[in-house]
């Protein structure tokens, strides 16, 4: 039986079309391997958003030059793969496959002219009518599944990769997404993330034109789920329906993701984000007043092509002014294919450095100060694991907060025994700035 290797970088969408790799693998009868060593076909699931990323495929593929001629097969996918194309054979001869995440589809037929013997096979169409449907997807957690709404991006921020990379928009009917949330329902999956680069495009191309917020409702009336995200908002399609969904629905988590970018309007239409810092102020404030705790979060860039100090200490202020939850901070890398690339006054590398680091230190100081409020309440948990490190069982919050906690019952998992895939409350005893801790609430069963 041949035994294949993938690993994936990059984001949640990256995360699922793996998942979909490895299932369309695993019917075609090979089987997973933990190491690259082991493995007859070696994949690597790419990202392309930073350099940094981009680089990381052709270190692994560097370590494995020796094994090239040895029957190792090693194949490039995602985003590295449908920017550089043909070009990585040049740069790394040993690799015969590249493909791109809208070929897919086509995976089976590639694998049958890589397994007889061809050297280079490519997917790399961008308008392939894909089909959304995953009849293989082998998904990696027992009680969490993604399911893609939309694919690709119509938008053109200024610095970004991922609509070179990933193609134009297109929405996946709405029967197709409702049908494989009942499945995952049947099987035992409990919470449901919507994905999409931006799921608040999201338009059901069937007759019925669905948006987001009347796919999102009708995803949380499915019986069964406990929880429903959604990965990621653009803010300029972000409408208060959204927010009245989720007030209407507990189903539906207290939590957006709302990528922000910069605090300074001159710098947000400097990254052709169609929105100014007010526009954006305005959807916080939607939420800010729901009757509904939703935590927020967002992405930063620091150090865009003239950002000024002044510019800077604009999302610094946004910083206090929203009071993130959690967030992602980047410094700017110039990507290829993007118009940004060619703007005048790039900042160097240690002023993006400092920035980022102050920007980090501003970010850490309100965790510690949100988290702390939370010390005292009962937050319900999906127990994810448990980690015998700390002897401590792993939750997660409607908010997307990690809470560990210990239970009296239950201190550790035992034969047959495990709180693993189950809701619990949980009382808060401590907190820090990335997690919260605390102490399963146990019904007293004395008489
Ligand atoms: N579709 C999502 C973003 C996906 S990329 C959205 O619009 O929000 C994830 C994050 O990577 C972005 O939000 C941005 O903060 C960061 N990013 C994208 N391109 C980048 C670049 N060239 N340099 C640094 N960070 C970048
Ligand atoms: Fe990139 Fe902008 Fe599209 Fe997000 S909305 S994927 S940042 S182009
Ligand atoms: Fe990276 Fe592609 Fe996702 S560039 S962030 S893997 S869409």
């Amino acid at each position: 039986m041949k035994k294949f290797y993938i690993e994936t970088f990059g984001c949640q969408m990256n995360a699922h079309d793996s998942e979909k790799v490895t299932g369309t693998l695993l019917a075609r009868g090979y089987s997973q391997v933990e190491e690259p060593e082991s493995a007859d076909l070696v994949l690597y699931n790419t990202c392309s958003i930073r350099d940094k990323a981009e680089q990381k495929v052709f270190h692994r593929l560097q370590q494995f030059k020796r094994d090239a001629g040895k029957g190792k097969v090693f194949g490039v996918l995602g985003c590295v793969a449908q920017q550089e194309g043909e070009r990585i054979f040049d740069r790394a001869p040993h690799v015969s496959l590249v493909a791109g995440s809208a070929s897919y589809t086509r995976l089976p037929e590639l694998l049958v002219q890589l397994e007889s013997g061809a050297r280079r096979v490519t997917g790399l169409s961008l308008d392939t009518e894909e089909t959304f449907e995953t009849p293989f997807a082998r998904r990696d957690n027992p009680h969490r599944a993604y399911i893609t709404i939309i694919e690709g991006c119509d938008k053109s921020c200024a610095y970004c990769v991922v609509p070179f990379t990933r193609g134009p928009e297109r929405s996946r009917p709405a029967a197709g997404v409702l049908a494989e949330a009942r499945a995952l329902v049947r099987d035992g999956y409990t919470e449901i993330q919507l994905l999409g680069q931006n799921v608040n495009s999201y338009r059901d191309p069937s007759p019925s034109g669905w948006d987001f917020a009347r796919l999102l409702r009708a995803v949380g009336e499915i019986d069964g789920l406990r929880r429903v995200r959604f990965t990621t908002s653009h803010p300029r399609d972000f409408v208060k329906d959204i927010v009245d969904a989720i007030e209407d629905n507990p189903i539906l988590c207290n939590h957006v993701h709302l990528p922000v970018q910069s605090g300074s309007s001159a710098v947000l239409e400097r990254m052709r984000r169609l929105y100014t810092r007010p526009d954006y102020l305005r959807r916080i404030e939607w939420m800010k007043s729901s009757r509904r705790p939703i935590a927020i979060t967002t992405d930063i860039i620091v150090g865009f092509p003239g950002e000024t100090e002044q510019e800077f200490d604009e999302t610094l202020s946004l910083l206090n002014s929203v009071e993130y939850d959690s967030l992602f901070s980047f410094k700017y890398s110039p990507r290829p294919n993007t118009s940004a690339a060619a703007l005048d006054n790039p900042l160097d590398e240690t002023e993006k450095g400092r920035r980022l680091t102050v920007l980090q230190e501003l970010q850490r100081a309100i965790q510690i100060r949100l988290n702390s409020r939370l010390v005292g309440s009962v937050e319900e948990c999906l127990v994810e694991g448990y980690n015998q490190a700390t002897g401590q069982w792993i939750g997660r919050t409607t908010q997307n907060r990690t809470l560990n906690f210990t239970h009296p019952a239950l201190p550790a998992p035992s034969a047959g025994a495990s709180l693993a895939g189950s809701y619990l409350p949980v009382r808060v005893t401590r907190s820090g700035p990335n997690s919260l801790a605390g102490e399963a609430c146990v019904e007293s069963t004395a008489a």
